[in-house]
């Protein structure tokens, strides 16, 4: 279909017509046939299935929101209709009820953009649909007047939550719920939104954008692999590529940490949330420090050379900077050294699981001064949490025990599924973590059977490097990842690019850029520059050609240096940040890329 045949027939359609063909993200901004009412949202869910994508649709219900003024740290809505329903509602084979809901939002003054944000840890939740950027990020994609649209991924957590098969978790049992979660109830909401979007407006989309960080930014990065023609800028921040992988990185901590607990919690089972005071921990950070922050040029708090770092930094043999003793004690332990057992078990969780073989089952983690703690903050729990868990909490709460890896990653990420049962959080699944073995049950997130016909490296990884397809429509891909992650190695991240740069010729930075954020933790947080908007760089790039060398941050928490604010430019990889070696270091004037 030509311009002038789509122009013909969009201005030909009224709400409840034909989808249009046209409908696509080409097609011409200035087309506008339909005036979005309150009338033609409303006939939105009053709509036969057959008008959709797919004929299981449901919209069940439809509102018409006037514009709402900016309350708390939430900015200011736009009037417009919002659409909740279901696809494809069905009974699994664990008898539990699926359906993949949607949550959509079309504003009356809309910019011609389609935005859909990920999800995180598991899903199982229908988030409000506003366009949400994650991270520091207050703004939303709503605000801006974009379409915004959601979804829990196929399962919900409410109800999909058999206390026997881990909770939350249990969707792993039924396969189908497994691929909507990996891929396919993106595909489906992705077809729906812009279908909806062509309905409201009668036109489609002139741009399609998709943001997410964690379980997002694995779904980001699973859109420009597996959907390359539906979203024309992704930005994946602190993506799960590796999702099975780094569960069995959960084990690897439990079980290294378990060998150094000085005691058993109340269920009887290691305490590792006390394998490290947090004393300890502040003294690990103060260490990174001291070996790694002047090696960028500036002592400001700041590990902006990362690669020098993991060459420079052992625990081994690094000093205590207060005393200018070795970080390992020579005698008794005591606040100001960590004991041979600490650095032992140090070394072996940031080198990342492997089988007894040596062969490494998930990246390393970097060293950097955003792991340990800093006295006098609330930040000790922040990285603590995702390996130790608050000490001296009465039952060990490490992340790894009673969270995500370990209920999910024997639920949702082995083949068969491994159902315990036993509540999320019960000693069970940390006792069976403590027994995982890294050469037999590490496999079988490759494994298949003929009920699981995918493995789920298979429906869950987003390791693809060829990204020719989306590259070849002119997409652009953002992606960001804090040095301090202790969920997802920026490792893994910076590996994967490097990668998939050779397979694409040697020249990602024309369709691709990665941000490395020094000290930040798992999508925000830590002693980092950690609050910046990816969507507008994104979307000037997408349009305007403009490719974003670096990105403007902010500390969101700037007490962390004890300053009352701090800017700095975050660099596209391979460049770091570099100071001018004069001028005000909490201002990102005064640095460049290089
Ligand atoms: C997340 O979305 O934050 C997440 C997902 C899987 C494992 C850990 C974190
Ligand atoms: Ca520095």
């Amino acid at each position: 279909m030509n311009a002038m045949q789509c122009r013909l027939l969009t201005l030909a359609l009224v709400v409840l017509g034909p989808l249009a063909a046209c409908g696509s993200d080409d097609d011409d901004a200035s087309v506008s046939a339909t005036v979005p009412t309150q009338a033609s949202c409303q006939q939105l869910s009053s709509a036969p299935a057959s008008i959709w994508p797919n004929a299981t649709t449901v919209v069940s219900a439809a509102a018409f929101n006037p514009a709402a003024a900016a309350s708390g740290s939430s900015p200011a809505l736009p009037e417009h209709c919002e659409l909740t329903g279901y696809i494809n509602k069905r009974v699994g084979t664990d008898g539990q009820s699926y359906q993949i809901k949607f949550h959509l939002r079309m504003p009356t003054a809309w910019n011609g953009r389609f935005f859909m944000e990920g999800g995180g840890g598991t899903n199982g939740t229908l988030s409000a649909g506003v366009g949400a950027l994650g991270g520091a990020q207050t703004n939303n994609a709503l605000a801006q007047s974009f379409a915004t649209i959601s979804t829990d991924s196929g399962h919900d957590n409410a109800v999909d939550n058999n206390p026997n098969a881990q909770g939350p978790a249990s969707f792993g049992a039924d396969y189908q719920a497994r691929l909507d979660f990996g891929y396919n109830s993106y595909d489906q909401v992705t077809q729906f939104g812009k279908a909806a979007v062509a309905k409201y407006y009668g036109k489609g989309p002139d741009k399609s954008y998709f943001v997410g960080c964690s379980e997002g930014g694995r779904e980001a990065m699973m859109m420009s692999q597996r959907f390359p023609t539906y979203y024309d800028g992704i930005a994946a921040g602190d993506p799960g590529m590796q999702v099975p992988k780094s569960g069995i990185g959960g084990a690897w901590m439990s079980q290294t940490f378990a060998a150094i607990a000085p005691n058993v919690d109340a269920n009887g089972i290691p305490a590792i949330a006390n394998a490290f005071t947090d004393p300890d921990l502040q003294l690990l950070r103060t260490a990174v420090l001291g070996k790694c922050d002047a090696l960028d040029g500036l002592t400001d708090g700041i590990v902006d050379n990362p690669t020098a770092c993991q060459a420079a930094f052992d625990p081994a043999t690094a000093t205590n900077p207060a005393t200018q003793q070795p970080l390992q004690c020579a005698g008794a332990k005591t606040d100001a050294c960590l004991s041979a057992a600490q650095i032992t078990a140090l070394k072996r969780a940031f080198g990342g699981p492997k089988n007894s073989a040596g062969t490494a089952l998930y990246a390393s983690y970097p060293w950097d001064a955003g792991v340990g703690g800093i006295a006098g903050t609330t930040y000790n729990q922040g990285w603590r949490s995702w390996w130790l868990g608050t000490y001296g909490a009465t039952v060990s709460n490490g992340t790894r025990y009673t969270g995500f890896s370990a209920q999910s990653w024997l639920a949702d990420y082995d083949t068969p599924p491994e159902l315990i049962p036993a509540s999320p959080g019960s000693s069970a699944i940390g006792t069976r973590l403590l027994a995982f073995n890294f050469d037999t049950d590490a496999p079988k997130i490759f494994s298949s059977t003929q009920a699981y016909p995918l493995s789920a490296m298979q429906w869950d990884a987003t390791t693809a490097t060829d990204l020719s397809t989306f590259k070849g429509r002119g997409g652009k891909l953002i992606l960001y990842h804090g040095l301090s992650d202790a969920a997802f190695s920026a490792n893994d991240t910076i590996a994967w690019y490097t990668a998939m740069g050779t397979a694409m010729g040697g020249t990602p930075q024309n369709f691709s850029r990665l941000f490395l954020v020094p000290g930040m933790n798992h999508c925000t947080g830590g002693p980092a520059t950690d609050s910046f908007d990816v969507l507008t760089p994104l979307v000037n790039w997408v349009e305007k050609g403009t490719a974003p060398d670096s990105l403007p941050a902010s500390a969101s928490t700037p007490s962390y240096f004890s300053v009352t604010a701090r800017t700095r430019p975050l660099c596209a990889y391979p460049k770091t940040t570099h100071y001018a070696g004069t001028g005000d270091v909490n201002s990102a004037a005064n640095f460049s890329c290089q």
